[in-house]
């Protein structure tokens, strides 16, 4: 199926007919992110997920992504164009290794990113994203243990940021992200002095890119850790001509199209998630079409983990 003027009428006519609201992460592909009614992080798309009065949801993105919408809005028909759609992060921990976990540490709070299983955000006491994960774990009284999971590199990245010693990570990852690494970063800032660098915090070359800055081979304030959303607000805002972007190679089309005089690179061209390009044109037009694949959660499970989830929101707010 190509993604043309045809796909692009039936899509968007079945959309209509079925009172169906199309979102898409920022790392799907570029012709799935030019037809949906909304682009976004993890986070913000859960959000319009839960708030919008469309009846059905097709979420273009990867599945814990639509279980969370389903976890905000069970009322709502919510479909992922292809459930194998999955996320190596995600499968970094079990709802059973959690709670073996959990019992090494009575009392201690646990934060999980979003990049999880539903019951794995129900044994959570609060949810976060790379977007707010500081910001949550600084809602935690100091004498409190804190258990961080799944992805080690950002759990180093809210350690560092918030000094805490009582915080404990667990060892996942983001097998995209932890792809990314420092020496290809190092080579690439050195050869490009006054580019900006753009770091995802689940990179394994987040440390790297701070320790260039503390070298002084990169200046200190052209060195930033961001989400994706906070990646599109700095492109519009700098006044580097060049950035080089450390995340998932999908980012790169919303870049350009926020900052078109600012030349965008990738770190490491091969970053890219397969599970999120499987959402092709071919598998939207099935969805719409089909009906399929439908996301359903446990009702019990899922009242669990929206608690954890709604927790996040309201310290975001
Ligand atoms: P964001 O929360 O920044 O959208 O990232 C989601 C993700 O899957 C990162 O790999
Ligand atoms: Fe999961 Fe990594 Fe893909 Fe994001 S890029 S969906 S964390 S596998």
């Amino acid at each position: 199926v190509a993604a043309d003027a045809a796909w692009r009428e039936e899509v968007l006519r079945l959309a209509e007919r079925h009172d169906a609201v199309i979102l898409a992460h920022n790392y799907q592909r570029p012709e799935i992110q030019e037809i949906a009614h909304s682009v976004g992080d993890s986070l913000g798309l859960c959000k319009i997920a839960a708030e919008c009065d469309s009846g059905t949801i097709v979420f273009c993105g990867v599945h814990f992504m639509a279980e969370t919408a389903k976890i905000l809005a069970p009322d709502k028909r919510v479909i992922i164009p292809d459930a194998r759609a999955g996320c190596s992060l995600a499968d970094s921990i079990t709802a059973a290794q959690l709670r073996a976990w959990k019992a090494e540490h009575p009392g201690a709070v646990v934060v999980s990113y979003v990049n999880t299983t539903a019951e794995v955000k129900a044994e959570t006491d609060i949810c976060c994203t790379s977007s707010n994960a500081v910001e949550v774990v600084r809602s935690i009284p100091a004498d409190r243990e804190v258990l961080f999971c799944p992805d080690q590199f950002l759990g180093a990245h809210v350690k560092r940021e918030t000094g805490r010693d009582n915080l404990h990570v667990w060892a996942g990852e983001c097998h995209v992200h932890a792809g990314i690494n420092g020496p290809e970063l190092a080579e690439q800032a050195a050869a490009d002095p006054d580019a900006d660098l753009f770091v995802h915090p689940e990179c394994g070359c987040a440390t790297s890119a701070l320790y260039l800055a503390g070298e002084g081979i990169v200046p200190r304030e052209q060195v930033r850790i961001l989400s994706t959303g906070a990646m599109l607000d700095a492109a519009r805002e700098t006044k580097a001509r060049s950035v080089l972007v450390a995340t998932e190679v999908g980012m790169l089309h919303q870049l350009r199209k926020a900052a078109p005089g600012v030349d965008f690179r990738a770190v490491n061209e091969r970053a890219s998630c397969r599970y999120m390009k499987m959402i092709t044109p071919a598998a939207l037009l099935r969805a719409l079409r089909d009906g399929v694949d439908e996301v359903h959660v446990d009702p019990e499970v899922a009242a669990r983990a929206r608690a954890s989830v709604r927790r996040m929101i309201t310290i975001g707010r």
